[in-house]
């Protein structure tokens, strides 16, 4: 019995020092086992450096880097420049196929149609809610536009037409104008 007491009171003293040493503290962290894998010595992305000059972790690319698999582009935002885009581009995918048709409709109603409408005439929502209501995809000026100039406006954006350069991702742009050519097709 007395060994029983004396085992009982070495335990709850055991454990009393435990949590005196190892307990929740407000003032202090608890004690942390091998903590360099949560907190590594590497600098994260965002953090303050004091290795470079400017003092950041995240170095800004070399100018001119192009990032890979993509041609820059070397144009103005001007309607002169959305003209030479159409003298000087050309979709590197073909045109219409089954594929690029289904992938521009996509494209085309997420990101055209709030403002052109679904059938491109102009009457999205947005248009219909006081937004400067874009005239007519259907119309010959739209229609005489060359692929390249779609493409242009696309990335740049037109007079009041905000760019998607940010949103569409190079190819589905293309895409987009193939999409656009079989709206003005399809629709007298
Ligand atoms: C926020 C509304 C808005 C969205 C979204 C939008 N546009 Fe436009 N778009 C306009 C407006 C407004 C104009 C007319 C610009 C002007 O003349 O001031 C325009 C003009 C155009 C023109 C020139 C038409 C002409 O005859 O002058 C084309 C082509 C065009 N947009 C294609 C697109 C395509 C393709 C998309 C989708 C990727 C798109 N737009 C998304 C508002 C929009």
């Amino acid at each position: 019995m007395k060994k029983m007491i004396a085992a009982t009171i070495v335990i709850v003293a055991g454990l009393f020092l435990l949590d005196l040493v190892l307990g929740q503290k407000t003032d202090r962290r608890s004690l942390e086992y091998l903590p360099d894998m949560a907190r590594s010595f590497a600098y994260k992305a965002e953090s303050p450096n004091p290795h470079f000059a400017n003092g950041q972790t995240q170095q800004n690319p070399v100018i001119g880097t192009v990032a890979r698999g993509l041609k820059p582009l070397h144009f103005g935002s001007s309607v002169e420049e959305s003209k030479r885009a159409g003298e000087e581009l050309s979709n590197p995918f073909g045109g219409q196929t089954s594929e690029s048709l289904d992938r521009g409709k996509k494209m085309y109603q997420v990101y055209c149609q709030p403002c052109h409408g679904a059938g491109g005439q102009g009457d999205g929502p947005v248009a219909k809610r006081g937004y400067p209501a874009p005239p007519s995809l259907l119309l010959d000026n739209a229609r005489s536009m060359k692929d390249g100039q779609l493409f242009h406006i696309i990335t740049y954006g037109y007079k009041n037409m905000p760019s998607y350069n940010a949103q569409i991702e190079r190819p589905d742009r293309w895409f987009t104008v193939a999409y656009v050519r079989k709206l003005q097709e399809t629709q007298p």
